[in-house]
């Protein structure tokens, strides 16, 4: 007993430290300065007023989290500056984010995650197989279940980097799930999505995206 407290006394600063100075590192996000920016960027004409896109192609940015927003806007600007070999290479939003500064990146961040998210709905005719794939994946392919993840409700969760994927329109899904299956899109940590995505079939991709709208 006596030696065990003795290492966790020894251990004790060492992780107090590493946590402060992770803080400290971190920009902190001004939501007011983000709002204004949202509309002095032009975001808000692709992604709506309040963060809710009214065009199937583009993402609804309101109330996903935080640090997912930002990595993403990091990663486009990436994308941008090497020339596609890095990051999340898209040429709208590569344009859109080469010109902000690590400081406007956390003021959108911080300004779209406090907003409400959206409701969408989901196709009938994508339940069954919808449902099934995103609760219980398929053992047979060696498919995870998208709640293992995403959570049950589709709201990922803050601090794992699993960004909320419910509400947004099925075009958006789609895309962003064979852009990962065809390895377009390659941002994801360790490759986490890529490797779910490449066990899809075209049929369970559009059954997905079209159920996850109303999932919530
Ligand atoms: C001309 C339309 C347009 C404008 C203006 C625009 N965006 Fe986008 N945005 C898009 C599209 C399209 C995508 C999806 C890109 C893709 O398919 O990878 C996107 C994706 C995003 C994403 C990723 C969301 C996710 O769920 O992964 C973020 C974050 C984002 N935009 C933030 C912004 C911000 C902040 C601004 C203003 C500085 C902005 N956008 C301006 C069209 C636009
Ligand atoms: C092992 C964990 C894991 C599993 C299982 C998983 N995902 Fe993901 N998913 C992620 C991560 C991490 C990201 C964010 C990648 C990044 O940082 O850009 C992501 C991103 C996404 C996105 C892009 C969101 C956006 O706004 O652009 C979609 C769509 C998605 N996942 C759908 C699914 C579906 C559908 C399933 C089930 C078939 C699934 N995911 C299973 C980890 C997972």
């Amino acid at each position: 007993m006596k030696r065990l407290a003795l290492i966790m006394l020894l251990l004790a600063p060492a992780g107090v430290n590493a946590e402060s100075t992770q803080q400290e590192g971190r920009i902190i996000g001004d939501a007011d300065n983000g709002k204004t920016l949202a509309t002095s960027k032009t975001c808000v004409a692709c992604h709506g007023t309040d963060g809710v896109s009214m065009i199937p192609a583009n993402p609804s940015l309101a109330g996903q989290h935080e640090n997912y927003l930002a990595k993403q806007l990091h990663e486009f600007k990436l994308g941008m500056t090497s020339g596609g070999t890095e990051g999340r290479v898209n040429a709208v939003m590569g344009g859109m984010s080469i010109g902000l500064t690590d400081q406007d990146i956390a003021d959108l961040a911080a300004y779209y995650a406090g907003l409400t998210a959206p409701y969408g709905e989901t196709v009938e005719s994508a339940v069954d197989l919808g449902q099934q794939l995103y609760f219980a994946g398929n053992i047979d392919k060696g498919l995870a279940a998208c709640t293992a993840c995403h959570g049950p409700r589709g709201n990922g969760t803050p601090s794992s980097g699993f960004p909320r994927i419910s509400g947004q329109p099925a075009e958006y899904i789609e895309a962003q799930l064979t852009a990962f299956r065809s390895g377009e899109r390659d941002n994801d940590l360790n490759g986490m999505m890529r490797s779910v995505a490449l066990k899809l079939s075209d049929e369970e991709i559009k059954a997905l995206s079209q159920y996850l709208g109303g999932l919530h």
